[in-house]
Parts: structure tokens; sequence; C-alpha cells
């Protein structure tokens, strides 16, 4: 069993829990996720390594179907199951020069881990976190710590940049030389953000976020396409390059299971 040591709320619907799992952290790096399982009967689900502490490792969740919700009624002192990773490769971290980290909504999560690899290898960094209002951002701290400078945006104008995070690329890109540039968020916010770099051909990677079951490449459902080709995202990825994603058909098979979804999520509640 692996233990919630802290339990925190952090925005409406989004969860932060540390959980002490030792293997898993002391492997973890950048880019990396675990999947969890609550209990024996419980279904499997993928989440982001956000940090590490000692033996702990971070998830951060957003209630968005049955097992979050289950999820979200842990306390620190509660267990879970099953803690599997540290799975899918790490980001590539190396000393590119001037990199720029893009988080939108609970894909913030992701981002810290980044941006402190990348700030360790040399580069100068630069943060971007985004969300539909002030009330909904997180980390903001935490990143304004790591990063050489952030930059924040909401869609409603309630803190920082009145828009969205491609509308900060965009003008960092026209101003000065980026090396690198990571993407992380709804799949329709990466698809649009990643369209800024194109024209300057900067290398950008995206951390997919399809369905998954078993996480080790067998089960197939975590399938997506990759520059013509078909890649499993749990071993091949979470992060690909972006200019090469084929966005409408990932956006077309995180669908495919909605109505169970729903009709799952209202058994629960029941
Ligand atoms: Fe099963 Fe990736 S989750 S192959």
């Amino acid at each position: 069993m692996y233990k919630i040591e802290a339990a925190t709320r952090l925005a409406d619907r989004v969860y932060e829990y540390w959980i002490r799992a030792p293997q898993v952290a002391e492997h973890a790096r950048a880019g990396q996720f675990v999947i969890l399982r609550l209990h024996e009967e419980g279904e499997r689900i993928p989440l982001t390594i956000s940090a590490v502490r000692g033996d702990a490792v971070r998830v951060i969740f957003m209630t968005v179907g049955k097992t979050t919700e289950e999820l979200a009624t842990l306390r620190a002192g509660d267990s879970i199951s099953d803690v599997v990773g540290p799975l899918g490769k790490p980001s590539e971290i190396d000393n590119y020069g001037t990199c720029c980290i893009i988080g939108g909504g609970v894909g913030i999560a992701s981002t810290p881990l980044i941006a402190k690899e990348l700030k360790s290898a040399g580069n100068h960094v630069i943060g971007i976190i985004g969300a539909r209002s002030a009330d909904l951002l997180i980390l903001e701290d935490e990143m304004r710590e790591i990063c050489d400078e952030l930059h924040i945006t909401t869609d409603d104008g309630s803190k920082g940049v009145h828009g969205f995070a491609a509308d900060v690329l965009k003008k960092l890109l026209a101003e000065r030389k980026i090396d690198r540039v990571w993407i992380i968020g709804p799949a329709i916010m990466m698809k649009v953000t990643a369209g800024a770099t194109v024209p300057y051909g900067v290398k950008t990677y995206v951390s997919l976020n399809p369905i998954m079951v078993d996480g080790t490449g067998m089960c197939g459902s975590c399938r997506v396409t990759v520059g013509g080709e078909t890649k499993f995202a749990c071993v091949d990825g979470p992060e690909f390059d972006a200019h090469q994603v084929d966005f409408a058909e990932l956006m077309q098979r995180q669908r495919i299971y909605t109505g169970q979804e729903k009709a799952s999520l209202e058994r629960f509640a029941e």
C-alpha cells in the first residue's frame, strides 16, 4: 500500500497529493508519470510526476470522472493500492540555451520538474503558465522560484496577460531566440500553442494524454500517430515532437468512452 502523506486542495476540483513511493521517487525524472489504482477493483489512471521530495512523489489532478472523484475523497494517512512507475521516457533535457516551458490548466503540474532539470542543465528558463481564471492558476510561486522569468495568462484577464499562452509565446518568439519549447495542457491548447513555433522552426515537445490502461505498451489504448507512424504514448512518449502529432486523432480517441465514463460517474455519485 502507498500512503498519502499530504493532501491539499489547490483550486476548484484540483488536488495535490504527496504519496510515499520510495522506488518511484528514487528513479523519477522530469516528463515521467505513474499509474495509480486506488483499490483492487479500481480503474488504472495515469498521472504525471509533478515533484519528488525524499521518498514521496507529488501528483496533481482534477476531478473529471469516477476515479478522480474517488481519489479526491482520500485524505492524508489514507493509502492507495498501487502506484506503478516511473513510466514513460524522461524529457529530453540538455543545455539548449533558452527554453520555454508552458503549462495550461492542470497541465501546469508537469512544469516544475521539467523547468528544474532544464535550469540545472544550464538553460535560461522561461515559464508561461495559464488558466481560465486567477483562482484556477496553480504552482505560481513554485514556478517563479525555478524559472528565470515567469509569464502568466488568464482567459478572462483576472491575472497576468488577458489571453492565451500562445499569445505570450508568439511575442517572445518575435523578440528573441528561443531554442526549445515544452507545452503541457489540454490537447487543443497544445495544438494551438505549438502552431506558434512552426514558422520559427523551434523544436517543440508536447506531453500527450491519451487514455491509458496498462502503461507498458501492451494494450494499445494509448495509440497516437506521430509523423505518420503509430506510437504508444506510455512507452514511446509521453513527450513527442509537437509538429508531428496528429492532434485530431488524439482528441477523437480521448472521447471514445465519454458515455461509459459519464455513466460510471453517475453510479458513483448515487
Ligand atoms: Fe496500454 Fe500504452 S497504455 S499500450
